[in-house]
């Protein structure tokens, strides 16, 4: 039973990606800047890099490409790599922290695009004007970039992206502080499909990505409070949560292939799948 506006399975084809990620050496929860974050609360590091290694292996698995960054000591959430900004065609725009904590990890990510770009790996990489969380509240689908704000990023972000890529970039307001991302609280699925958890978001925005995405497959709160939205698509593999087993099951019934992994220690600082790989683009 098929209705014509979900693509049949057979029309799910993977495109392998480059990805960057950061090794959670220095991984650990010493400060509170989302409501994950207790630093009160023990943190496994050799757990962390465990899960972290599982995750990387499985990208190279299904014959993605990753590129790593040093980690900087200090920086105990630069292993959350999407934060550091947004490579679309080949072009890279830099991140700049909300909070002072992760702001060093601005300069950080840019240090790694100018050398990809001498490295002739990247065509250009551009320092940001405005404050922006690079792909934590940045999304590309298809032909357009989603962005969040009302946490992180501010609006002339937005602005900043779309007149710098020449896509349209469409706001969407975030209202719950345990999805403080745009990536906490939708995933991308393929160029024209995406799965989300309307608590997130605002009226005005749910109805936005209802006119956008009318067949878009809705999280239960449940997989959402596992972080189960924070996944990445190749366009047929869809890895995500190990713990996100109701959203697996509506992904294997729309024709994606879930694969879950275990982030159960960097959930502990608010992050997961999505918030660990930043894909470069072109
Ligand atoms: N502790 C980090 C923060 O609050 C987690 C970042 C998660 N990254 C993401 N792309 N959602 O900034």
């Amino acid at each position: 039973m098929t209705t014509p506006s979900v693509p049949s399975p057979a029309t799910r084809e993977a495109t392998s990606r480059r990805y960057l990620m950061c090794p959670p050496v220095h991984f650990e929860v010493s400060y509170a800047i989302n409501v994950w974050m207790d630093p009160g609360a023990p943190v496994d590091a050799a757990l962390a890099m465990r899960q972290w290694e599982d995750l990387r292996a499985t990208y190279e698995r299904l014959g993605h490409d990753v590129h790593l960054i040093d980690p900087e000591p200090g920086l105990p959430d630069m292993v959350f790599a999407a934060n550091g900004g947004l490579v679309v065609e080949g072009r890279a725009l830099g991140a700049r922290f909300t909070h002072p904590e992760r702001g060093p990890e601005g300069p950080a990510y840019q240090r790694w695009f100018q050398a990809a770009v001498d490295g002739g790996r990247l065509k250009e990489a551009v320092v940001p004007r405005a404050t922006n969380e690079g792909e934590g509240d940045f999304l590309v689908v298809g032909e357009r970039i989603l962005a969040g704000h009302g946490f992180r990023t501010d609006p002339a972000a937005h602005r900043e992206v779309q007149e710098l890529f020449g896509m349209p970039v469409i706001g969407l307001s975030l209202v719950d502080p345990r999805f403080y991302h745009l990536d906490t609280a939708l995933a991308v699925l393929g160029d024209d499909d995406v799965a989300y958890y309307p608590g997130a978001f605002s009226e005005g925005s749910r109805e936005v990505l209802r006119r956008l995405f009318p067949d878009a497959v809705l999280a239960s709160a449940l997989d959402a409070a596992v972080l189960g939205l924070n996944a990445v698509s190749d366009g047929e593999t869809v890895v995500l949560s190990a713990q996100a087993t109701g959203l697996a099951g509506q992904l294997r019934e729309r024709g994606y292939r879930p694969v879950g992994v275990d982030l159960s220690e960097l959930r502990k600082a608010g992050g997961s799948v999505k918030c660990c790989t930043l894909e470069l683009r072109g």
